[in-house]
């Protein structure tokens, strides 16, 4: 379901949010004039975090390891004393893995793919098991051009292109899943930001990154099963 006009006096919820690209959502979702329920994986080191709670009535903070079952039985338990309803569930966390042929682990891999494909698929489906998400509802997963088959022509970085493709995969089934149910899956991809993971060599900040996103949620485009970069382009599969 497409849905125009700018997001606000909603229930968000911003996955991996203590830094980078998740904070930056957080920020401008509250600036919106939305509830946020941001996740870290240990709060006493989420200082941004901390901090913005104190400007900000519409903020919950939670502890979250995407990659831990427990974590996310307990959060998805948590999560429900705090919203009746999930309007967006922005799936941000991530890891990177840049180990090319010959230095790859499969520890390394199966880490990645845990992180980035396992965790974002269990934690939206705790959501919904949790009977967060209703008709109207987003699910929007954070992934990458280096996920695209069509796209890489430069080869390497198994782990986290392996990871992004099968989050795409597994994005695709639940925007089929969840359509009839009246719940939007999409895929965002940030554009090359300057945050931890690119050891701040991006081409754009996390601001404009961000901004842009969102604007992808808010443009009436047809979000289902699709793939859209902060400039609104479709990335090719
Ligand atoms: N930056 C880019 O250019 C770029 C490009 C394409 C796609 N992306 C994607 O955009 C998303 C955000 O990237 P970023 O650049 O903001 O990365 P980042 O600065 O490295 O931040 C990653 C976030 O994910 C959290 N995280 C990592 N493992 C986690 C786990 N097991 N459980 C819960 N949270 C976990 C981190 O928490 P801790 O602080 O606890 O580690 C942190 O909050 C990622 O999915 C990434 O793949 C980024």
């Amino acid at each position: 379901m497409a849905r125009k006009g700018p997001i606000s006096d909603k229930q968000v919820v911003v996955v991996g949010a203590n830094r980078g690209i998740g904070f930056e959502f957080v920020k401008q979702f509250l600036e919106k004039g939305n509830r946020v329920v941001a996740t870290a994986r240990d709060l006493s080191k989420a200082s941004h975090l901390t901090n913005l709670k104190e400007q900000h009535a519409g903020l919950e903070l939670t502890e979250l390891d995407v990659t831990n079952e427990q974590s996310r039985k307990d959060w998805a338990q948590n999560l429900k004393n705090i919203a009746k309803a999930v309007d967006y569930l922005i799936n941000n966390a991530g890891v990177a893995s840049w180990g090319g042929l010959g230095q790859l682990t499969e520890d390394e891999l199966l880490h990645c793919i845990r992180t980035n494909t396992v965790g974002p698929l269990m934690v939206t489906q705790e959501v919904l098991g949790a009977g967060l998400l209703k008709r109207g509802s987003v699910v929007a997963n954070l992934t990458s051009k280096m996920g695209s088959m069509s796209d890489n022509t430069s080869g390497g970085t198994y782990a986290y292109r392996a990871s992004k493709a099968a989050l795409n995969a597994v994005t695709k089934s639940l925007s089929i899943d969840l359509d009839d149910k009246g719940i939007t899956a999409v895929l965002l991809h940030p554009g090359w930001v300057k945050t931890d993971m690119t050891r701040h060599s991006g081409l754009i900040d996390a601001q404009t990154s961000v901004a842009g996103l969102i604007s992808v949620l808010e443009s009436g485009k047809p979000l289902v099963g699709r793939w859209y970069d902060y400039k609104h382009d479709e990335i090719p599969w």
